[in-house]
């Protein structure tokens, strides 16, 4: 990339969101190629990141989207995806919400009985029904989505509940969807849990698809392997073959990534502001702080769920490396990107590039303390588009009435 980021940083500002668009093509063909198995349609999870530019993109790829509100709702149909090519996968939606849905003509994933019988009521004559599969997989235990202590889901012993509804309505289970969790890299578990999809999935006699959600995860340390996405796509085929034979019609096979094609082309790119060391006392070393112009206002992932983010620093890469804590400017002390890492040692005015951030960065960010949102810039080649200007510090004030 022959662009500049210290002259992005003096246009739209510091700090700021960059993704590569160029990066999310080949995370898409990757994943396409690897999931042999047809047909196959890949709905973007467009909470990882919704930036328009970013989701155009994955439509162009062929994606669709997976959406969980109104408001991914009406992102997509914003940006001119077809009602039939979301997928609302509800979790305690409202009334309200369910009628919004069905006007738009998109398909709704129930997760509950109560809402499936609800939607059946209302006159909807299609569903997809999310089960719990109790086998669930994640980076982290907020991320697990599957398993006795997840809201997500109906319970996979109730499939005779499901089926009743159907029975008793026009309502008719087209899907048979599952998600069972956030950036795993545990292809065994993913295969597992796909296995007690298809069982509960050969119970239910309208089905179009099979959706087995999101999750895959992506190496975000240095020493960490992705997983083998050829292998599990070809494991995933053969699973789907299996079943399509006994179940006397081939079915479409759904996948709803959000991380995979979007987290490693973003970064977070920061000023370093203050570098300071406090000396060792009372049995700790002396440690020293690197401050920065963001925090977990704009990338909560660090502070949330203990993530590793890789961050480099891009204006001195040559100096001598130093452990050093790289923390933010929010008034926590649990504001901190990464605790003991060793980088070449930054002083204020240093950019420091926190990679791996194209994904729940931005689209988890905030107004705490009253900090702006920082602008998100697009780069496809040489090309720079500004996605979103920041926002101002009058822009929060002038919210309140
Ligand atoms: N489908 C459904 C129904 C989901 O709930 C999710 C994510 C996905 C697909 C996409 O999952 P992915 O491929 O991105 O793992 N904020 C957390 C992740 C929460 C994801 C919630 N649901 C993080 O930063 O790790």
């Amino acid at each position: 990339m022959t662009v500049s980021i210290s002259d992005l940083l003096n246009t739209y500002g510091s700090p700021l969101y960059v993704y590569d668009l160029g990066l999310i093509r080949q995370q898409a063909a990757a994943i396409q190629a690897a999931f042999c198995y047809q047909p196959t349609r890949f709905l973007y999870a467009i909470k990882a990141n919704p930036c328009p530019p970013v989701v155009r993109t994955l439509s162009a790829a062929g994606f669709g989207i997976d959406a969980v509100s109104p408001g991914e709702v009406a992102m997509a149909l914003r940006l001119g995806i077809r009602p039939q090519d979301i997928l609302y996968t509800e979790n305690n939606m409202t009334d309200a919400e369910m009628r919004q849905a069905m006007d738009q003509g998109v398909l709704i994933t129930c997760g509950s009985l109560d809402r499936l019988a609800a939607l059946a009521a209302a006159g909807a004559t299609e569903a997809a029904v999310r089960f719990n599969p109790r086998i669930g997989d994640s980076e982290h235990a907020k991320t697990l989505t599957a398993g006795p202590l997840t809201k997500f889901g109906i319970h996979h012993s109730q499939v005779d509940e499901v089926l009743a509804i159907e029975r008793d309505s026009d309502l008719r289970v087209v899907g048979c969807h599952m998600h069972i969790g956030s950036g795993s890299l545990d292809a065994e578990a993913f295969v597992a849990a796909m296995q007690v999809i298809l069982e509960i999935a050969a119970r239910l006699t309208h089905l179009r698809f099979i959706d087995f959600g999101g999750g895959i995860g992506i190496p975000y340390r240095e020493d960490q392997q992705g997983i083998d996405l050829p292998a599990l796509g070809a494991r995933a085929a053969a699973l789907m073959e299996d079943f399509c034979a006994s179940y006397g019609r081939r079915l479409e096979l759904r996948l709803e990534p959000g991380r995979f094609p979007v987290a490693e082309a973003g970064t977070l790119y920061t000023t370093v502001t203050s570098v300071k060391t406090n000396p060792a006392e009372d049995g700790h070393p002396a440690r020293t702080f690197v401050g920065t112009d963001t925090g977990f206002n704009h990338l909560v992932r660090p502070c949330m769920y203990g993530s590793y983010h890789p961050i480099t620093n891009i204006s001195r890469p040559e100096a001598p490396p130093q452990v050093v804590d790289v923390v933010g400017n929010i008034c926590e002390s649990g504001d901190i990107f990464a605790r003991d890492r060793s980088l070449p040692l930054p002083q204020p005015g240093d950019i420091l590039a926190i990679g791996c951030a194209g994904a729940y960065g931005m689209s988890m960010a905030s107004t705490y303390n009253l900090r702006p949102l920082p602008a998100e810039v697009v780069i496809d080649g040489d090309t720079v588009t500004l996605a979103r200007p920041r926002t101002e510090i009058a822009d929060l004030l002038d919210a309140w009435c």
